[in-house]
């Protein structure tokens, strides 16, 4: 596995603690493996049956609760069917898990005894609990608001928690100063997160029978779980292992949708012919939403989010804070106990099967439990 610059090309050896190039460039992994469906039999049902195509060497040196293979379950969305990944079910409650996994096994590997990482709360908690098992001092950093549960998850690990005044872009940049001097286990810059995140895609193909589902429907916050998904469903097609890419819906809240504007705009230039491709705006402010994992006024891979919708005919859809809220209301009499940015989701999957074609075989997910809530 190497390192590559998504800006000038460079490339740095897996041995490298590096979370961006020196350019500044984002950073993406090159990792060149086999995998074959035959491999995974016998597994325990865990993320790292896919172990060749996780790009940690060595067994000794990862880090994990055996967490993963999470179930895929029938819900029902008014008259539609919909399978949903149950990660609100990982051992810190959310699907950041996988991403965490991954990144401090590669952390632990390489020696390194201290991390910081800002979050809105649910990276932050699967960092500090993967830094706590595997020993590894870590400072999180959060929003002042985030919910009073997940600050005490962090605590509760162990973690030094830093709650910083303002919003998350507030505290993602009063992260940065601190990374100067301490490895950035970041969820949002460092790909090894991703690799992480793409077992999702992985687990979904193994659970329909190592077929791909035709759309998926997922948040975009960061697009930490997009994206993972995007790369591990590119991987399976690469493989030869499902034919097709499924198209990826991505959802924002209405109160915060930098990624939906883009896409908007991209489409109606479109549309108009007026060439107008990508217009990536600079940062912009997001309004209060009680959606507060997907409230990124400017993720840092946009572009790349943007580039999985196009690639993938996918779309970009918003729902308001009644919208996630009347959903939530649903899922909770159903018995499904999600938080409210989880609810973000499952608000978009209703609107979205508004206007799906019969037959059409939906995933998504609960990305957080409800216990992280208030
Ligand atoms: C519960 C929950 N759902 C969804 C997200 C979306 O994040 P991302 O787009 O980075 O995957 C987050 C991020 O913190 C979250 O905590
Ligand atoms: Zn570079």
């Amino acid at each position: 596995m190497e390192y590559l610059c998504t800006e000038c090309g460079k490339t740095y050896p897996s041995s490298e603690v590096i979370w961006q190039c020196t350019c500044g460039g984002l950073l993406d992994i090159i990792h060149e493996f086999r995998f074959d469906p035959d491999m995974v039999k016998g597994r325990e049902p865990s993320m790292w049956r896919y172990r060749e195509a996780l790009p940690v060497k060595k067994d000794t040196v990862v880090v994990s609760f055996h967490e993963g293979y999470t179930p895929l379950i029938p819900v029902d969305f008014g008259s539609r069917r919909v399978l949903i990944k149950q990660d609100h079910l990982f051992p810190t409650g959310s699907y950041k898990d996988r991403g965490a996994s991954v990144l401090v096994s590669k952390a632990f590997e390489r020696g390194i005894k201290h991390v910081v990482e800002d979050s809105s709360g649910n990276a932050g908690s699967a960092i500090a609990a993967y830094c706590a098992h595997a020993s590894i001092q870590c400072d999180i950093y959060v929003p002042q608001a985030t919910s009073p549960s997940k600050l005490k998850q962090i605590r509760s690990y162990g973690a030094d928690l830093h709650t910083i005044k303002g919003d998350r872009a507030a505290t993602a940049r009063a992260v940065l100063s601190a990374a100067e001097n301490t490895f950035y286990a970041s969820h949002s810059y460092n790909p090894l997160f991703f690799h992480g995140t793409k077992t999702f895609a992985y687990e979904v193909c193994e659970q329909m029978g190592w077929n791909a589902p035709d759309t998926v429907i997922l948040p975009i916050g960061n697009g930490t779980l997009f994206l993972g998904a995007f790369i591990g469903f590119k991987e399976l097609k690469d493989q030869g292992i499902i034919p097709a890419l499924p198209v990826m819906v991505g959802v924002q809240s209405a109160s915060c949708a930098p990624v939906y504007r883009n896409y908007i705009a991209s489409h109606m230039g479109k549309l108009l012919k007026t060439g107008v491709d990508y217009r990536i705006d600079d940062a912009e402010s997001c309004l209060p939403t009680i959606a507060e994992g997907i409230a990124i006024s400017n993720p840092v891979r946009k572009k790349q989010i943007l580039n999985a919708v196009t690639v993938t005919g996918g779309s970009v859809i918003t729902v308001d804070d009644s919208e996630i809220e009347h959903s939530l209301k649903k899922m909770y009499s159903s018995g499904y106990y999600i938080e409210p940015t989880a609810g973000a989701v499952t608000a978009g999957v209703e609107k979205y099967c508004m206007t799906a074609k019969e037959n059409e075989r939906i995933v998504s997910v609960f990305t957080g439990h409800g216990l992280k809530h208030g």
